[in-house]
């Protein structure tokens, strides 16, 4: 029986962890990490960055796919440039963009035109233009109305088209992070769309030569029969009736654990997955995941603003709100505050921001030590969908960025000491 001081350090691994009282990451001890960079700030270690695609990378080999494979890394989880230019350095992906302006992002760091690959709805005409400006972009059309408008711009092309099964799957079945279900959904083309995309693409000589589904995001091992259910219900439904694919993208949605109960994705049975239905198929087969890949890799670092107990509730404030890091109130996915330093026992406090919302609670009832004394606290798993959604709500907008070099791979010079 785990004791519950125990159990709140079900996050720790090798590059994460206390060493006695004092948290270490990648290598630096927070405080001294706090103390250099100022709050707030997002901290990423490229490292950890590197181990998650090499293990995806790993996965998908493992899963012998006759036709192979191409891992995508979708950047709108965490676009920082020096990241993403140490990713391109890595020759392991190419980039899943979903706007014009991600496309010359990716591109200003390194990449490709022919190795990103474009997926977004609801596109401008002047979207569309610009796209068309990028010979060897992949864009894979969501609606009817994309597929007319990349056939206007760039009719005889290859596309790839994006398809809805109405079926979905997300963390602990998680409805704000579904992209396709019961529900309808603006994403992708429907089973009842389908001879109409067809035919629109013939009319403007395009072959459709990839199917492209993403159906919901952060699914962990108990949702893997969900997962395999959308992949088998796709190929029935959509690629066997499109005679010219030769790629199926099954999307991103890799989850990370958030919280002790949380098991890490079991990457093998994930594998089984792709094995049991492309085992045999000559498709290659395309990923695009941002969460498993950056989200682990970053912290955020916070200065503490004041403790004091209201009613029955200890309040621990923060120099920083939702807003820099919103998915905690938009998703309800708990981001846990650790104490640089550890030490007496632990007591239930609740962080909140300083933005003038009601949603803004960073975490309720977080176990934490003695904070008297300590001027920061960082919360884990702000390396995706952070500083990338960012808004400058309340003018509090104001956070940096900085990206730790993965030692195997930089000099001593670039590596902060
Ligand atoms: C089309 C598409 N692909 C990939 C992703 C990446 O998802 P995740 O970060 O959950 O892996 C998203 C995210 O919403 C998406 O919309």
């Amino acid at each position: 029986m785990m004791t519950e001081q125990e159990s709140q350090l079900w996050w720790q691994r090798a590059d994460l962890s206390y060493h006695g009282e004092a948290l270490f990451f990648a290598g630096h001890s927070v405080e001294a990490l706090a103390k250099r960079f100022g709050s707030p700030s997002f901290v990423y270690s490229f490292a950890r960055v590197r181990d998650n695609l090499e293990r995806v990378d790993a996965a998908l080999r493992a899963a012998q796919l006759p036709a192979g494979y191409t891992l995508l890394y979708a950047m709108k989880a965490n676009r920082f440039a020096p990241l993403l230019t140490s990713l391109q350095h890595t020759g392991l992906c190419g980039i899943d963009a979903c706007s014009p302006r991600e496309v010359e992002h990716a591109v200003s760091c390194g990449f490709r035109p022919d190795q990103i690959s474009f997926t977004a709805g609801s596109l401008s005409r002047r979207d569309v233009e610009l796209l068309a400006c990028y010979d060897g972009l992949f864009v894979d059309c969501d609606s009817l109305h994309a597929i007319n408008a990349w056939g206007q711009c760039r009719p005889g092309s290859e596309i790839g088209i994006r398809v809805n099964p109405a079926m979905g799957v997300s963390r602990a079945d998680n409805d704000k992070l579904q992209y396709a279900g019961t529900a309808a959904t603006k994403f992708g083309i429907y089973e009842e769309q389908l001879d109409e995309a067809l035919a629109l693409a013939r009319s403007h000589g395009l072959k459709i030569t990839k199917i492209h589904f993403h159906t919901g995001c952060g699914y962990l091992t108990p949702e893997l029969s969900q997962w395999d259910a959308v992949i088998g219900s796709c190929l029935e439904k959509f690629v066997a009736r499109c005679p010219d694919v030769t790629t199926v993208n099954v999307g991103g949605g890799l989850g990370v654990p958030h919280v002790a109960s949380d098991g890490t994705l079991d990457l093998q049975a994930w594998s089984a997955v792709l094995h049991k239905h492309f085992g045999n198929r000559n498709l290659r087969v395309e990923i695009e995941p941002g969460e498993y890949i950056v989200k682990d890799s970053g912290l955020l670092l916070l200065g503490k603003t004041f403790e004091e107990t209201k009613q029955t509730t200890r309040f621990v404030g923060v120099d920083a709100g939702f807003n820099i890091a919103p998915e905690p109130a938009y998703y309800n996915l708990p981001f846990q505050p650790l104490a640089p330093r550890r030490s007496g026992p632990l007591k239930q406090v609740t962080v909140v921001g300083n933005i003038n919302e009601a949603l803004d609670v960073w975490y309720r009832d977080a176990w934490l030590p003695e904070l008297e004394g300590q001027e920061s606290l960082v919360l884990i798993n702000a390396g995706a969908y952070s500083a990338s959604m960012a808004s400058n709500h309340c003018m509090r907008g104001e956070m940096r960025e900085f990206l730790i070099a993965d030692p195997r791979t930089s000099s001593a010079a670039d590596t902060p000491q």
